[in-house]
Formats: structure tokens, C-alpha cells, sequence
């Protein structure tokens, strides 16, 4: 039967990940998948992480299944995270959380319940988006429609085109937005757009679907999840998928969670006895190493400062390493990159051309996906001066594009 199928390519961001491994170059540079780095270009567990999972295999008394929204107990601390203490939604009941294999796995749980809710709903998604966002979705079998976010020109949001666009909202369609650290573009929606995306979204009676992968990693762990907490606060029925990949460095362990919220108890809890029978059809049930590793951390008072405070730290190295970067492009003359230093979370845009982004890999070993999207935490003050004569060589006259 295989013999059907075409091979077809390597994703264009995990398939990164073996090249850069496989290539023996002494001067290569992971610029690619969107993990975090040290100094050193390692991605550590993180102390608190690696202590509460300590805690957790010393004291784990089971294996057993918890069913498919996971460990039952964890779900309000990881809700309380995301929609902060006591937020009216949890308190009246209107807000449901289940653990999911990732943030992923949250995108594709909620594809398929919006799917069921409504066999026509369209997705929209921004242009750009992260790259697996159209696949993922659209695997679910749902329509996605692109609406225009960015401009290339200013690297900031493009906030009348934006506005513009989703005026064209219909009933039955559901918007995604990205809480923060926008991926590709690191540009992010302010507090105010989100209350503008709240007022177009209520007069349209449109969902709102938030991909928060990156909460604690633009500006703090509140500032973060504000958007997200107006929109549920604005009464909109929200779905918020929430990925712990990044924020407690447990990728590969897959650690997410899917918030469902509505403006009645009624229909958050008919949404979610839908989700727990499509997850059942799915992977039956989360893992449950990561969830329970970021429980014990938000539990115990010790362990979550200490969490904390290595969140902050990995925070300031990005946005430093943000300004190592644009200084080194602008002492080379070129200038046209300082807006990503006001850019956040571990992506930016170069805003080469696909040709260019090639090169960068073929000829210089620095590592990126072709849209040349860069994860800024793979720079450090040992490849800096490379990289940056590396993309001003590239580019070129491209070299004052941004
Ligand atoms: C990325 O965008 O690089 C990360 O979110 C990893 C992934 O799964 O694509």
C-alpha cells in the first residue's frame, strides 16, 4: 500500500532541526525550531522544572489513566495561570480547562470542536502565521481564511488593514489570534487591539480562538495573558490554547492545555463533554508528565519564584540579544533592522527573500526556515559578528529592506 503515497518534504521547521544536527560545520548557527538557549546554545531543563519533577517521581504513587481532560485536581491551577486568580469566569463556572499533547494538540482538539459545533465555521488565521497553524487546522477539514496582520515595510502590525479586514467577519466564523510573541513576526497586538478585536468580535458573534504559547516571555506572566482574559471578559466565547513548550521548557514532554470559555455554564460544559469525547476519538488521553511537572511548580510557593524568576531571566536575555543583534546589523550599516528590537518573544522576521534565507543555510550554516523567520535565542555573543556578516552579505542591496 505505501506504494501509493509520495514522499513529500521535511517540515519546514522541524525538519531543521536534523539537518542543523548532521551538518559538521564548526561556524553553524540554529536559528530555526523556536526552543530557547543559553549562552552556550543549550536548551537546560529549567531548575524549578527539574526539581518539581524530582518531587513528582519520588512521591508519584500511580500510573493509572485520569480520563481525557487529565489529572483533574491540576486543571483549576493551570485555568489560574492562564485566566489569573479568581477571574469571574472560573468563579461562575463559564471557564473549563483540559491538559493536551501541547499547544498543538490544543489547536487541533479545539479545530475539531468548532467543527462539530458548526460543519461550515471558517478559521481565520493571520497572515503570517506560524507555520503549522494552516496545516494543523486545516487537517481538522476546516476552511481557513487569511486576514492581513503585518507589514512588512514598518515590521509592526498592520493595524488598519487588520481592523479592516475583520469588519468581513460572518456568523459562524472564528477568528485566531496570537496572545503574544507573535510567530513569525515577534509583533505583537497591544492591549488596546485586543479591546478593538473584543468590540468587533461581540457586534459579529464571532468566537475568538487564542494560541498562547509564549505566556511569561514578551513582557511578565499577567501582562501576557491580558488579551486573552479581556476577550474572555468581554463575554465572547474564547477557546485559549495554551502550550507550557516554551514558559517551562518541557517541548518534547508535551505539555499544553485547551480553556474554553462562554458567556454560560450551559454551553461551556456542553463544549466540554464535546471536547473530552473528540479527544477520546483522538489520543484518548494527555500525557501526564509535563502538566503535573508545571503543577507542582505553580503549587508550591518555593518552586514557582524560583520558576519565575527563570522566566524573567530568559526574557531579558531575548530582548538583549535582540538589541546584540541590531547593533551588530547597524555597525555594519544596516540599519533597516532596528524594529526588531522592539519585536518580543523568540521570533522576527529578516525580511530577506526566500533566495537569501537559502543561502544563509547552504552557504553560511546558519539555520532557518526559507520565510526567514529567525529564533533570536539561537544568537549569542560568539556568533553575533558572524551572523550579522552573514545577512549583510546575503541581502545585499535587500540590506536596508526592513
Ligand atoms: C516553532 O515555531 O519553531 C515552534 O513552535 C516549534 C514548532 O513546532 O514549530
Amino acid at each position: 500500500m505505501f506504494e501509493n503515497l509520495d514522499v513529500i518534504p521535511p517540515d519546514p521547521i522541524l525538519g531543521l532541526i536534523g539537518r542543523f544536527r548532521d551538518d559538521p560545520s564548526l561556524d553553524k548557527v540554529d536559528l530555526g525550531v523556536g526552543v530557547y538557549r543559553d549562552e552556550s546554545g543549550r536548551t537546560p531543563v529549567m531548575g524549578a522544572v527539574r526539581e518539581a519533577e524530582r518531587l513528582e517521581v519520588e512521591s508519584a504513587s500511580s500510573k493509572a489513566y485520569f480520563g481525557q481532560a487529565g489529572n483533574p485536581a491540576i486543571n483549576p491551577l493551570i485555568q489560574e495561570l492562564i485566566l489569573g486568580p479568581a477571574h469571574p469566569a472560573t468563579v461562575s463556572e463559564r471557564a473549563v480547562t483540559l491538559q493536551t499533547p501541547g499547544g498543538s494538540g490544543a489547536l487541533r482538539v479545539a479545530a475539531e470542536l468548532l467543527l462539530e459545533a458548526n460543519p461550515g465555521v471558517r478559521v481565520w488565521v493571520p497572515s503570517p502565521t506560524w507555520a503549522n497553524h494552516v496545516p494543523l487546522v486545516g487537517a481538522a477539514g476546516i476552511d481557513l481564511v487569511s486576514y492581513p496582520y503585518y507589514d512588512p515595510d514598518t515590521a509592526t502590525v498592520d493595524r488598519d488593514e487588520l481592523f479592516t479586514a475583520l469588519e468581513g467577519l460572518e456568523a459562524g466564523d472564528v477568528v485566531l489570534v496570537h496572545a503574544t510573541c507573535h510567530n513569525p513576526t515577534g509583533a505583537d497586538l497591544t492591549l488596546d487591539d485586543f479591546r478593538t478585536l473584543a468590540e468587533i468580535a461581540l457586534a459579529k458573534g464571532t468566537p475568538v480562538l487564542v494560541d498562547s504559547a509564549y505566556q511569561g516571555l514578551a513582557t511578565g506572566l499577567e501582562a501576557d495573558a491580558a488579551g486573552a482574559r479581556l476577550l474572555v471578559q468581554a463575554g465572547l466565547e474564547v477557546l485559549i490554547c495554551t502550550s507550557f513548550s516554551k514558559n517551562f521548557g518541557l517541548y518534547r514532554d508535551r505539555a499544553g492545555a485547551l480553556t474554553m470559555c462562554g458567556p454560560s455554564s450551559r454551553t461551556v460544559g456542553a463544549a466540554f463533554s464535546n471536547a473530552l469525547r473528540l479527544v477520546r476519538t483522538m489520543y484518548s488521553t494527555p500525557p501526564d508528565h509535563g502538566p503535573a511537572t508545571v503543577a507542582r511548580i505553580l503549587g508550591a510557593e518555593g518552586l514557582r519564584s524560583r520558576w519565575v524568576g527563570e522566566l524573567e531571566h530568559m526574557r531579558a536575555r531575548l530582548i538583549s540579544l535582540r538589541h546584540t543583534l541590531v547593533d551588530a546589523l547597524g555597525a555594519r550599516g544596516a540599519e533597516g533592522y532596528a524594529p526588531i528590537a522592539d519585536q518580543r518573544g523568540m521570533f522576527s522576521l529578516l525580511g530577506i527573500d526566500e533566495n537569501a534565507a537559502r543561502k544563509l543555510t547552504d552557504e553560511y550554516h546558519i539555520y532557518l526556515p526559507t520565510n526567514g523567520r529567525i529564533n533570536v535565542a539561537g544568537i549569542s555573543d560568539a556568533n553575533v559578528d558572524y551572523v550579522a556578516d552573514a545577512i549583510v552579505a546575503v541581502t545585499g542591496d535587500q540590506s536596508e529592506r526592513r
